[in-house]
C-alpha cells in the first residue's frame, strides 16, 4: 500500500512537473510569436514634416523612423525601415509603397522620401511610403561582412513580414504592398515578388529574427533589374559578341566571349525559348519602344539600326549603337575571373564570404580561373539559387500578381534576354504584367513616374 502511495505521489509530482514544463514551453513559444521587439508601437510619436515637390506642391506627412524589423539586429546601420504617412491619404487604408535603394548589391540606408523619385511621388499620391534599409556586400560590423548573399533578400522579406504581422495596428494596407527598386534593387524586389512565403527561406528567416508569417507583396515595380546572375554572363556575350572587334578585348577575353555566347541557347532551351524566338522578341520590343517614342514626338535616328518606315531593326547595328554610348563590360561581365585581391564585380562581392573575400559563383568562371580550375561548392550553389527569381516563378504558390518592369534600350549593365526571359516566365504564369523597353534610356530607375502611378491606380481596382 505504501509503495502504491509513493508511486501515486511520484506520479503526481511528475504530472505537475510536466504541466509546468508544458506551460513554460507554451509561454516561450507564444512569446516568440508575440515578440515585443517585432510589434508596432502604437504610441510611437511621429514627426510632422513637409515635402516640397518639384511643382512647389507641398505634401504634409508624419514620419516614423528607425522601425527595426528583426528581433536580432546584426547591423543597426541598415536593418530598419522608415514609414511615412501623408496627411492626405488616397483612401482610409491605402496601399503601402515599399522602396529599396539597394544599388550595386551594396548595403542601403532607409532614407526619407525625395521629391524627385517614386517615394515623393507616392507620398503626394496619398500612399503610405515605407523605405527599407538592408544589408549588402559592404556592410560590416567589427570586421565581419554580415550582408553577403542572401542577407539582403532576408532583410526585405523581414520588413514585409513586419508589415503583415502588424497590419491591423499600422498605417497602410499590408495586403497591398507595392515593392519598388532599380538595378540590384530591381532584382531584389523581383525576387521578393517571385519567392514569397517560400519554404527555402524559412530557417534563414528564423535565424535572421524575422516575424513569423507571410512575406508576399501585391505588386512589383522593377527598373533595370540586374538579375538571373548565374546566366547573365552567357546572355551578355550572346547579345553583344557581334561588337567584339571594336570592344578592345584580349585574345583570351574574345575566347571567353565566344564560349559564353555559344552556351546561352542551351540555357534558353531550359526555359522553353529558342534563339529565333529570342531574336524576334528583342526586335519586337525594340520596335514597340521606338514606335512609342516616335508617337511622343521623338526622332528615331537611322544610325540606331531602327528603321521606323520599314518597321525593321538591324540588331547588329543596334548593339553597336549601345556599345558606342557606353563601353561594354568585359567578359565574363558578372562573374569575373580576377577575384583574388578582391578586384571582382559587385556580383563576386555579394557571393563573397564573411571575411570580405570575393567569390566566383558560376561553373564557367570557376573552371576558367587563372590559378587552376576549381569546383563550385554546394553552399555557393544554394546562395545563387536563393538570389534568383527565375527559380521561384512558377514554384511559389504566392507569386506576386502585378508586375511593372522597365529596361532601357541603351542599358548595357545587363542584357535584353535576361529581362525578356523573366517577362516570358511571368507571362506563362498568367500574372498581370506591364513590360516595356524604355527608348533611349540607359541603366536607370524611377523614370516616367506618371505612367507608373497611372498603372498603380488602375490595379487597385483589380486586386
Ligand atoms: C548595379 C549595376 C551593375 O552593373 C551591376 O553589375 C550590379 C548592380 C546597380 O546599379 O545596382
Amino acid at each position: 500500500m505504501c509503495s502504491t502511495m509513493l508511486y501515486d505521489m511520484n506520479e503526481t509530482r511528475s504530472i505537475i512537473l510536466y504541466t509546468w514544463v508544458l506551460l513554460f514551453v507554451v509561454l516561450l513559444s507564444s512569446c516568440h510569436k508575440e515578440d515585443i521587439r517585432l510589434k508596432w508601437d502604437v504610441k510611437k510619436k511621429g514627426e510632422q514634416r513637409t515635402l516640397v515637390m518639384g511643382d512647389d506642391n507641398k505634401v504634409n506627412y508624419t514620419a516614423y523612423e528607425k522601425v527595426h524589423y528583426v528581433s536580432w539586429i546584426q547591423d543597426s546601420a541598415y536593418q530598419y525601415m522608415n514609414i511615412y504617412v501623408p496627411h492626405n491619404l488616397r483612401e482610409e487604408n491605402p496601399p503601402i509603397f515599399l522602396k529599396t535603394y539597394t544599388a550595386g548589391y551594396m548595403a542601403s540606408k532607409a532614407k526619407a522620401p525625395m521629391a524627385n523619385d517614386a517615394t515623393g511621388y507616392a507620398l503626394s499620391e496619398g500612399y503610405v511610403v515605407c523605405v527599407v534599409g538592408s544589408r549588402g556586400w559592404n556592410s560590416t560590423v567589427r570586421g565581419v561582412y554580415n550582408g553577403r548573399a542572401p542577407e539582403a533578400i532576408l532583410d526585405l522579406k523581414a520588413a514585409v513580414r513586419y508589415l503583415h504581422s502588424n497590419d491591423s495596428i499600422m498605417p497602410g494596407d499590408a495586403n497591398r504592398i507595392i515593392a519598388s527598386g532599380s538595378s540590384a534593387g530591381g532584382a531584389l524586389v523581383s525576387l521578393l515578388g517571385a519567392s514569397a512565403n517560400h519554404k527555402d527561406y524559412d530557417i534563414l528567416m528564423e535565424l535572421t529574427g524575422a516575424a513569423e508569417g507571410r512575406d508576399d507583396v501585391w505588386a512589383v515595380v522593377s527598373y533595370s533589374p540586374i538579375t538571373n546572375l548565374e546566366n547573365s554572363d552567357m546572355a551578355y556575350e550572346w547579345q553583344f559578341c557581334s561588337t567584339n572587334e571594336t570592344r578592345g578585348l584580349s585574345e583570351r577575353q574574345a575566347y571567353l566571349s565566344s564560349q559564353l555566347a555559344a552556351m546561352f541557347p542551351a540555357y534558353m532551351e531550359t526555359e522553353g525559348v529558342s534563339e529565333e524566338e529570342m531574336e524576334q522578341w528583342m526586335s519586337n520590343s525594340i520596335m514597340s519602344s521606338a514606335y512609342r517614342a516616335e508617337r511622343e514626338g521623338q526622332v528615331i535616328p537611322l544610325e540606331t539600326g531602327v528603321n521606323i518606315a520599314d518597321s525593321v531593326v538591324d540588331m547588329r547595328q543596334f548593339v553597336h549603337y549601345i556599345a558606342g554610348v557606353q563601353p561594354l563590360k568585359t567578359p565574363p561581365a558578372f562573374d569575373a575571373l580576377n577575384v583574388v585581391n578582391n578586384r571582382g564585380t559587385f556580383e563576386n562581392k555579394i557571393f563573397g564570404n564573411m571575411d570580405g573575400k570575393d567569390a566566383n559563383y558560376t561553373e564557367f568562371s570557376m573552371a576558367n580561373q587563372l590559378d587552376g580550375s576549381k569546383e563550385l561548392g554546394d553552399d555557393i550553389k544554394w546562395k545563387v539559387r536563393l538570389m534568383n527569381p527565375m527559380n521561384y516563378i512558377g514554384s511559389s504558390s504566392h507569386l506576386c500578381k502585378h508586375w511593372y518592369i522597365r529596361y532601357g534600350t541603351l542599358d548595357r549593365d545587363s542584357s535584353f534576354p535576361i529581362v525578356l526571359l523573366m517577362e516570358h516566365k511571368l507571362k506563362k504564369q498568367g500574372v498581370d504584367i506591364n513590360f516595356a523597353l524604355q527608348w533611349g534610356e540607359v541603366h536607370n530607375g524611377d523614370y516616367k513616374l506618371s505612367e507608373l502611378f497611372d498603372w498603380l491606380s488602375k490595379i487597385e481596382d483589380i486586386q
